[in-house]
């Protein structure tokens, strides 16, 4: 299934109860070509208005430290775990996650990306168990690569801290970006270009 072909899905997608309470549906924006998904946990209360995944507070200092270290958001691929906001931004439930993270798994398998940057532990955790890595806890996997062999190529996973977290705790700005850094050094080597 094609990206745009897996968006209608989204659009029409009822299998969880989040769909009573969405404005929008949040499939995810970016380059279908990108050679690097970027994976958050559920849209806020903006994406949900917008219909796109990264666009309030979290997602503007995303975009902007991205910019800072010399990635342009519009080159990778922005996406979430849940594709419908959580009422009053709670993490989603088992239930939820597992309705729609099919969704994701698509999105994946049609990018076919060289690396998979999660956000947070919700995606971290998911993406983890999926390609059977080990997951010990977000300040520890930050900016760390895992190198995976699925049965057709290699990937690289990159978990790094949410933005979020950087937003309650500014602290943190250092190794977010420092995480990003290595985002670009393996976006420049001869593995994914
Ligand atoms: N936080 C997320 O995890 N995803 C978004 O799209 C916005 C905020």
């Amino acid at each position: 299934m094609n990206l745009n072909e897996i968006k209608n899905q989204i659009f029409n997608c009822t299998k969880c109860e989040l769909h009573k309470t969405r404005t929008n549906t949040v499939p995810g924006k970016g380059n279908y070509n990108a050679k690097v998904i970027v994976i958050g946990e559920a849209p806020g209360r903006f994406e949900d208005l917008q219909g796109e995944p990264f666009v309030g507070r979290g997602g503007n200092l995303l975009t902007k430290c991205l910019s800072e270290v010399g990635i342009n958001r519009e080159d990778v691929f922005i996406t979430n775990i849940v594709k419908c906001r959580p009422p009053e931004n709670r993490r989603p439930t088992k239930i939820e996650s597992k309705a729609c993270t099919p969704f994701l798994d698509m999105q994946i398998e049609a990018i076919n990306p060289k690396v998979i940057v999660t956000l947070g532990a919700v995606s971290g955790e998911y993406i983890s168990k999926k390609f059977n890595c080990t997951w010990t806890a977000m300040l520890k996997e930050n900016g760390k690569p895992k190198k995976v062999n699925t049965l057709t190529n290699q990937l690289i996973l990159l978990p790094i801290l949410h933005p979020a977290a950087v937003l309650r705790d500014p602290n943190k700005k250092g190794i977010f970006i420092s995480a990003l850094k290595t985002l670009l050094t393996l976006i420049q080597s001869e593995n994914i270009n």
